[in-house]
């Protein structure tokens, strides 16, 4: 995320998480400055926020607390991504490179469209949905909250998925998806 953010023109990235240690660290070419609770204390410092954790519920959590603090949240768009100008993204989202949003799409806050996926016309995603790296949702497809599509997963047009799904790398989705299941294969089928 924070590769992203920085070829996205942000000029000064850090991080905070409960890692940190009372010192400033490295984090690859980043710093570590702070706990989560000092990033709650000094939010309206920052010109944007997001939350860089892969866990969805985690993120989302994350995302609440910030939001109540009234933080002013960062939507990254890697210069290789594309969102279309008739799409829309959530506060504190990111497309990573190779990401599309095509026309008419709709993604809720703290959304991960992850590398090289595709995000096609007017689908409707939740909050805190991650569309793994080249997974692919063709037009219409909803998806709610939390719910993760993992690697080069394709999802086909008009299919609904719930809440809190999660749908295994490769899959291919041709049915709906009800909230809180785990669906695998081709055809993707619920895990027993
Ligand atoms: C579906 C998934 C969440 C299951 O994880 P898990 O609960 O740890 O499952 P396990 O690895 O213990 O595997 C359980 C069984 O499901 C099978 N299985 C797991 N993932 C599968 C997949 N994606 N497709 C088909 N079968 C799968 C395993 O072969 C195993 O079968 P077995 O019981 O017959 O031996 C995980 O494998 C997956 O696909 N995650 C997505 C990863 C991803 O996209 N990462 C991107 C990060 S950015």
């Amino acid at each position: 995320v924070a590769d992203a953010a920085t070829s996205a023109e942000w000029d000064e990235v850090v991080f905070f998480d409960d890692r940190y240690s009372g010192s400033a660290s490295p984090v690859g070419p980043w710093n570590l400055v702070g706990s989560g609770a000092a990033l709650l204390d000094s939010v309206d410092l920052f010109a944007g926020v997001l939350v860089a954790i892969g866990n969805n519920e985690a993120r989302l959590a994350w995302y609440r607390r910030l939001h109540e603090r009234q933080a002013t949240f960062a939507t990254i768009v890697h210069p290789r991504g594309w969102v279309s100008s008739h799409a829309s993204l959530g506060a504190g989202s990111v497309v990573m490179a190779g990401g599309v949003v095509n026309i008419g799409a709709k993604g809720g806050a703290a959304t991960i469209i992850n590398t090289g996926a595709t995000v096609d016309h007017d689908c409707e995603l939740g909050e805190a949905v991650h569309i793994s790296p080249g997974a692919h949702l063709s037009g219409t497809v909803r998806i709610g909250h939390r719910s993760w599509i993992g690697a080069g997963a394709i999802v086909r047009q008009n299919i609904t998925i719930g809440c809190g799904v999660i749908i295994g790398a490769g899959a291919v989705v041709i049915s709906d998806i009800p909230d809180d299941v785990t669906a695998i294969g081709v055809p993707a089928k619920p895990r027993l």
